[in-house]
């Protein structure tokens, strides 16, 4: 008896796992675009951008209205651009209500105290206001929240933005690159809402990986369309999801080119039908149309890895439609995307200064410890390669991001990187059971004082402790081994 009880209730649990939008949209509102943020010059020459946080109100759901913050406006924020060489100042304004909270500008190679991590708290009625040069790859960077231990709640009640960044090699090459016309944003998140429209905050008591929605946002558009005029057009994707993976590709199962993943263009464009996103990674792809056409853009069941159980409680498997195509009935022809789109350093272990092995453990847990702020657990000297090991000891999915670099991928569970995971990256997917080898060089930025974070990008895996912290320093150089508290 029970024994049938409990069957029962697994079976119900089961059911409430699964989820699926496929064929059930109507694809009925226009996606919306982030706008781009001008920024203004000042006397130093440097680019000015201002963003507020704010708390207010939109119609996620058509018809229904819920609570939510931005930048610059109600939900989301606008996409900031910049040019490699470009010394770049953000005001970031706090206009929440009687929160801290911290923007983080992940992917982007800069001095920590500029990174926005937990230490660079932004109280309440403040501004925090950091500069730094661009000086990296043309890439699909983005921010957000980063306050300990709140990250989860802060970015899905909605502060996320793009941050792409250009320099004159990529700018050359033939490939689509007009914002919101040929190469389009794609910021992927999964929501769930409560009747009256506001967003659901609470968690499955079974999901081991925090909130998993079952409707999907595109840019915050429910139920979203885009209509194009180019033969080929560029999708920046970015899962800025809590804690689900997506599997993305046409519904016809038409090929693309992969051309850029987290830290910039690939060498050449890879072609495939899928790409997988955990938390946190991006990619940009370029599509091909055909005149009037319509195609769907969806996310397929992901390959986490997981045993059967640990799938049915975190997403797996689960399908998505995220946006559909209209082709319109003439399009304007693009260039053929070139063979070649930038040139990467050989992967050269021979000058490896260092090995760090970081095991992933339960859900919270990197080495057996849980974050703390005033611990320093890496010292890295800079300018120097290093290989970090990641095993995903649990039986959860989990992903690594490390801030202020980008890896390239040097063994994926026991195997050469597929295709996908062959470019820049700085966050990588380590399935259950499995260990992902990585290439890292920290860059020029030394501070003995300030850390560079690594975690787990499922948010809830985040907060709960499953991130650590680096510092990178001058060779020789030593760090406190417990930080004085940091709040600037
Ligand atoms: Cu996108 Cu430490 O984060
Ligand atoms: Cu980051
Ligand atoms: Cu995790």
């Amino acid at each position: 008896m029970v024994a049938l009880l409990v069957l029962g209730v697994l079976g119900w649990l089961y059911s409430q796992a699964d989820t699926s939008t496929v064929g059930e949209l109507g694809f009925e509102r226009e996606l919306k675009v982030p706008p781009l943020l001008e920024p203004r010059t000042d006397g130093d020459g440097r680019k000015v951008f201002d963003l507020e946080l704010q708390a207010g109100t939109s119609e996620l759901l058509p018809g229904k209205t819920s609570e939510t913050w931005g930048a610059n406006g109600p939900y989301l924020a606008p996409t900031l651009r910049a040019s490699r060489g470009d010394e770049v100042l953000v005001h970031v304004r706090n206009e929440l209500p009687e929160t801290t909270t911290t923007i983080h500008w992940h992917g982007m190679h800069l001095p920590a105290a500029a990174d926005g991590g937990p230490h660079q708290m932004i109280e309440p009625e403040t501004t925090w206001s950091p500069t730094w040069t661009i000086d990296q790859p043309a890439a699909t960077l983005w921010y957000h929240p980063h306050l300990h231990p709140e990250t989860e709640e802060h970015v899905y009640r909605g502060i996320t933005g793009m941050f792409l960044l250009d320099e004159p090699a990529a700018d050359a090459l033939p490939i689509p690159k007009q914002y919101g016309v040929d190469d389009i944003p794609v910021i992927i998140q999964d929501k769930s809402f409560e009747e009256s429209g506001s967003l659901d905050l609470s968690q499955s008591v079974i999901s081991p990986t925090g909130i998993l929605g079952s409707d999907i946002l595109i840019n915050g558009t429910y139920d979203p369309h885009v209509e194009v005029a180019d033969s080929l057009v560029r999708f920046r994707l970015l899962n800025a999801s809590n804690a689900r993976i997506y599997n993305v590709g046409f519904d016809d199962d038409r090929a693309f080119d992969l051309i850029a993943t987290e830290g910039g263009l690939l060498e050449a464009p890879e072609h495939m039908t899928r790409i997988q996103l955990s938390p946190g990674e991006r990619a940009e792809i370029v599509a091909e149309f055909e005149p009037g056409e319509e195609v769907v853009l969806r996310s397929f069941e992901p390959e986490l890895g997981t045993s059967f159980w640990d799938g049915r409680f975190s997403g797996a498997d689960d399908s998505f439609d995220l946006v559909q195509v209209r082709a319109g009935d003439a399009l304007d022809s693009s260039p053929e995307l070139p063979d070649r789109l930038a040139d990467h350093e050989p992967l050269d272990t021979t000058d490896v200064a260092e090995t760090r092995r970081f095991e992933l453990q339960g859900n919270s847990q990197i080495n057996g410890m849980t974050m703390d702020l005033s611990r320093i657990d890496e010292v890295v000297e800079r300018d120097t390669t290093e290989i970090w090991e990641v095993r995903n000891s649990s039986g959860s999915p989990h992903n690594f991001h490390i801030h202020g670099v980008h890896f390239r991928v040097l063994e994926y569970a026991g195997d050469a990187p597929p295709p996908g995971l062959m470019g820049m990256k700085d966050t990588v997917y380590v399935p259950p059971n499995e260990t992902v080898r990585v290439l890292t060089e920290f860059g020029t930025y030394t501070d003995p004082e300030l850390p560079y974070m690594f975690h787990c990008h499922v948010l809830q895996h985040e907060d709960r402790g499953m991130m650590g912290q680096s510092v990178v320093v001058e060779p020789g150089q030593q760090s406190p081994p417990v930080l004085p508290d940091h709040d600037h």
